[in-house]
């Protein structure tokens, strides 16, 4: 008998252990080495219809770019000024802020977390990756009289981690599309309360079914609209997002979190429920999580009050208000003034050909995917600063 694969060691696990909590059975089906994530080497939704926005094209990481010069001068042009990018897959949105040359460039030491070994090693493809001690240290070195000195303007350094580095330094955590992919629990609203959806075994001991257990499960309702919710409603419970900003905001003495996702408040949530939770299948809407473990991507819409509740908890605080949608946020950092510059440009080029003009009518293109409404545009930036010490 060769090796069990991923559905046949959560059901063993289910046999010894009884039913798992939905969280448990998702980081086993995507994180196992056979599991989705090493077949589908990482970039679940990179392709088809489901794209995410580095991938549309290089006016993402130019506007990005401008997003981190904003951060660096906020915090008095730091030098070194660390951007860790974290779920920062093969590394095209890191080689497009290089390619657009902030002003930040020269202190720029730029950490890709990534943590599947396929895409950090076509992250080396891209960029020229140094090894973590030559991005991350020394930031000073022995000065002549042995006072140790800054080492300035030795940017842009660019190194590659599994994880979040344990660090405090000053700079931004940026994520695009990382927390909608860890892993979340369910709750569902049944006539006692809250009830925890776990993942055990039908009578025929192999098919994976649904069970409903009784949990107390804390920091899962607050909002009123999940007190009021009606019988039978369902809501993410954000553990995998919780747990990783609760880190991000460790790794920063100073500085801001940014993270671009399809976050959604409770009352959201509720309203959508049960239709946060998806599935994807070669770059297509797959159906019930539970089939064919390991196959298919599964991603929610991120639970914006846990998220921004876990970062009060870690120091940070968060503006007022609604966080931005992505078509604001590329507003304010200057789309629209991109648009007409290439409009201008196609209009006075000569021959639609040269590579000027291709490169301009692409940006329309580009502006309009980032923006849209009904799609990328619809994610939301969520800015978590962090200015203690
Ligand atoms: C949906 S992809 C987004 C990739 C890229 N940010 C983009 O926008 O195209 C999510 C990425 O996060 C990575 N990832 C998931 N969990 C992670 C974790 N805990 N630490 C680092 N990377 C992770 C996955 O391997 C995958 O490459």
């Amino acid at each position: 008998m060769g090796p069990m694969d991923v559905a046949e060691r959560i059901r063993a696990r289910i046999h010894r252990e009884g039913p798992i909590p939905f969280a448990a059975y998702m980081t086993m089906a995507l994180d196992e080495p056979d599991g989705f994530f090493a077949r589908a080497r990482g970039a679940g939704r990179a392709g088809g219809d489901f794209i995410t926005s580095p991938r549309v094209g290089s006016l993402f990481g130019r506007l990005v770019a401008r997003a981190l010069d904003d951060e660096w001068r906020a915090l008095g042009e730091p030098d070194p000024f660390i951007v860790i990018e974290g779920g920062a897959g093969d590394g095209t949105l890191a080689r497009d802020v290089l390619r657009a040359a902030p002003a930040c460039t020269r202190a720029l030491r730029y950490v890709l977390v990534e943590r599947s070994p396929a895409l950090r090693a076509e992250q080396r493809d891209r960029l020229a990756v140094e090894p973590p001690e030559d991005a991350l240290g020394p930031f000073v070195r022995a000065g002549g009289d042995g006072v140790p000195e800054p080492v300035a303007g030795a940017g842009p350094v660019v190194t590659q981690l599994e994880d979040l580095p344990a660090l405090s330094v000053e700079g931004v955590v940026f994520a695009n599309e990382l927390l909608d992919n860890l892993a979340f629990g369910v709750i569902e609203r049944t006539a006692a309360g809250w009830s925890n959806v776990c993942v055990g075994l039908a009578a025929d001991g192999a098919t994976l079914t649904e069970i409903l257990v009784d949990a107390p499960l804390t920091g899962t309702k607050s909002g009123s609209a999940a007190h009021g919710a009606d019988l039978g409603v369902r809501l993410p419970v954000a553990v995998g997002a919780a747990e990783w900003v609760t880190q991000a905001a460790r790794t920063l003495s100073r500085g801001a979190i940014l993270l671009v996702d399809y976050f959604a408040t409770t009352d959201e949530l509720v309203e959508r429920s049960p239709a946060w939770l998806r599935t994807y299948r070669e770059h297509r809407r797959g159906h019930d999580p539970l089939v064919s473990p390991g196959e298919c991507d599964i991603t929610a819409d991120v639970p914006l009050d846990a998220v921004v509740a876990a970062a009060r908890a870690a120091g940070c605080s968060i503006a007022d208000g609604p966080p931005p949608t992505q078509a604001e946020w590329l507003a304010q950092l200057g789309i629209a003034a991109e648009v007409d510059a290439a409009r201008a440009l196609l209009e006075r080029a000569a021959d639609p050909r040269v590579t000027d003009a291709l490169v301009a009518r692409s940006t329309i293109t580009e502006a309009a995917a980032l923006t849209d409404p009904s799609g990328l545009g619809a994610h939301r930036v969520v800015r978590l600063a962090r200015s203690r010490h």
